[in-house]
């Protein structure tokens, strides 16, 4: 059985589909259609929702993609859909959520498809946050949402108006009621009674089950007996499978209650992200190590999907055109694979081997991530080509890290997503690039040696010749990056030959 919150009304299910979405049970079990279904897909955000965990006795909340989310994933949590945010049958102006009345009184919604999912990102945006954070911010929450009608203007508006109420107009959500503190008092308990009995949650339907264990050894068990079931995490890419291939399995496996794949840890050796932990939960500290990858995961899907996502679900995928990969191959990174075999830490540039093929055993699980700690000496430079800017995956990505010791390039990492059937490194291009100096001609000339590392294949996100001609031209835009760098240290640690060579460059 699992447990969880709907508004303010326990729920308790024991016999559901495993593939069943949140959105479909809450049109079709539930009769809430207030969450609409566009795309099925996380492309859209009609669907969105918030979801709050628990953590040290406060909520959490972030909005989610509906469509995608499994509802065994929403045990222990608190499910807030729409119909949560005003109460009164035929309410008032005033009787509304602060949201809700910026968008009537901003003119944000006009046939009023979208307008829920708009509706509950911006709830999340007002529930994180005392006072208007700014429109990037703004721009930030509301990048997966689409609106075919409206526009966007008014309903920028609407995200800055809705700070401008007084605070207590919020106070009809759920969680100021008595009945709300009663049944989450009731929903802890059981979470730690099972806990204590070294229960495992699950759903179950027929031949069916969604089993949510609660610890790594009890993971490791279940796939050993259950060598066939899918491990789910976020659900993004599996819920998508689900929806568009119509490909299910009839067993699922959450990684999403075992602490030892939700840790987040700094130490001598580096960075060690779980591999079930939601991007969101890491990405401000790892871009404050490493700012220069902020721009590829902020482009990372919408926030409802960096919400849920995580690095387990995009290495274990494989997916050839997945932004991480890229990005951590070239940072040298780790993972590391445990079964009831025993553990195996593999460097991730070789757990690849084919399009979709890993060297992850069918009782294995991918528990984290190990990052080298960073070199001061270090530089990097990371590339997201893609048609639109937000919620868009990759016609190819290109991250490049090396060492600059006296003007040269040593330490060479270079790798790509999109060029080839599995994220790869581009050994020729490092090896020309290897003990050079950095300047626009070298990098021009390695860039040459992709034709040698990559016969990248056409498809409906580029073409062939277009992957090998952006990803040469990248080679500019890094130089010019550094030129940048170098131009704003000029006046500090600069060498006068590399000065020279900025002058002749920039003639
Ligand atoms: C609208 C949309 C936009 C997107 N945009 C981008 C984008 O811009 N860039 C990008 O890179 N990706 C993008 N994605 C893809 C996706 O969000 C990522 O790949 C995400 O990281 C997958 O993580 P997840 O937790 O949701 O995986 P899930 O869907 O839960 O799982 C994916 C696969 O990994 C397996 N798995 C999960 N966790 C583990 C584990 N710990 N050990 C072993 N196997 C495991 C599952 O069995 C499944 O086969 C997008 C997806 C959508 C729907
Ligand atoms: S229905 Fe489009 S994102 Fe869920
Ligand atoms: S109001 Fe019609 S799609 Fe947004």
């Amino acid at each position: 059985m699992i447990q969880f919150l709907l508004n303010n009304e326990m729920i308790e299910l024991k016999s559901f589909a495993p593939s069943l979405s949140i959105l479909d049970w809450l049109r079709t079990n539930m009769g809430r259609a207030g969450s609409k279904e566009g795309c099925a897909s996380g492309d859209c955000g009609a669907c969105t929702v918030v979801v709050g965990d628990l953590i040290n006795g406060q909520w959490q909340y972030k909005s989610i993609n509906a469509c995608l989310m499994l509802v065994g994933n929403l045990h222990g949590k608190h499910l807030i859909t729409v119909e949560a945010l005003t109460t009164k049958v035929d309410p008032t102006l005033e009787d509304l959520h602060p949201v809700q009345r910026a968008m009537v009184e901003c003119h944000g919604s006009q046939c009023g498809f979208c307008t829920p999912g708009f509706i509950m990102s911006l709830f999340a945006l007002y529930m994180n946050h005392n006072q208007y954070p700014g429109k990037e911010a703004v721009i930030q929450a509301l990048g997966g949402n689409l609106c075919r009608c409206t526009g966007y203007q008014p309903i920028l508006k609407a995200a800055k108006k809705c700070f401008s109420y007084p605070k207590q107009a919020a106070q009809n959500i759920s969680h100021q009621d008595h009945r709300f503190s009663q049944q989450v008092s009731v929903l802890t308990e059981t979470l730690k009674k099972a806990l204590l009995a070294n229960q495992i949650p699950m759903l179950e339907e027929g031949d069916q089950h969604f089993y949510l264990p609660q610890n790594l050894s009890q993971l490791c068990a279940l796939k050993a007996s259950h060598p066939q079931a899918q491990f789910v995490a976020g659900a993004t890419d599996l819920s998508v499978e689900f929806s568009q291939r119509l490909s299910y399995n009839n067993k699922l496996i959450s990684v999403r209650y075992c602490p030892e794949l939700m840790q987040f840890n700094e130490d001598q050796q580096g960075l060690h992200i779980g591999a079930a932990l939601p991007y969101s939960e890491f990405l401000e500290r790892f871009c404050e190590i490493y700012p220069e990858s902020h721009e590829l995961f902020e482009r990372l899907g919408s926030l409802q999907i960096r919400n849920a996502g995580s690095l387990g679900g995009s290495i274990a995928n494989a997916s050839p055109i997945g932004d991480p990969a890229p990005l951590f191959i070239a940072l040298n990174a780790n993972i590391e694979l445990q079964s009831c075999r025993g553990q195996r830490v593999i460097a991730l540039a070789d757990f690849f081997m084919d399009y979709r093929k890993t060297q992850l055993a069918d009782d294995e699980v991918i528990v984290a991530i190990h990052i080298p700690k960073r070199e001061t000496t270090l530089q990097l430079s990371c590339h997201k080509i893609s048609k639109r800017i937000e919620d868009d995956i990759s016609a190819v990505c290109l991250v490049l890290s090396y060492q600059l010791d006296n003007d040269k390039m040593h330490n060479v990492r270079c790798a790509m997503g999109g060029m080839a059937a599995t994220p790869a490194l581009a050994k020729n291009v490092a090896k020309a690039l290897n003990g050079q100096i950095l300047n626009l001609e070298n990098l021009q000339h390695a860039a040459q040696q992709i034709d040698v590392d990559f016969q990248p294949l056409s498809d409906v996100r580029a073409s062939s010749t277009y992957r090998l001609q952006v990803s040469k031209n990248l080679f500019d835009r890094i130089w010019f990056q550094a030129l940048g760098k170098i131009q704003l240290k000029q006046n500090t640690q600069i060498s006068s030959a590399i000065q020279t060579r900025i002058h002749h460059e920039a003639l």
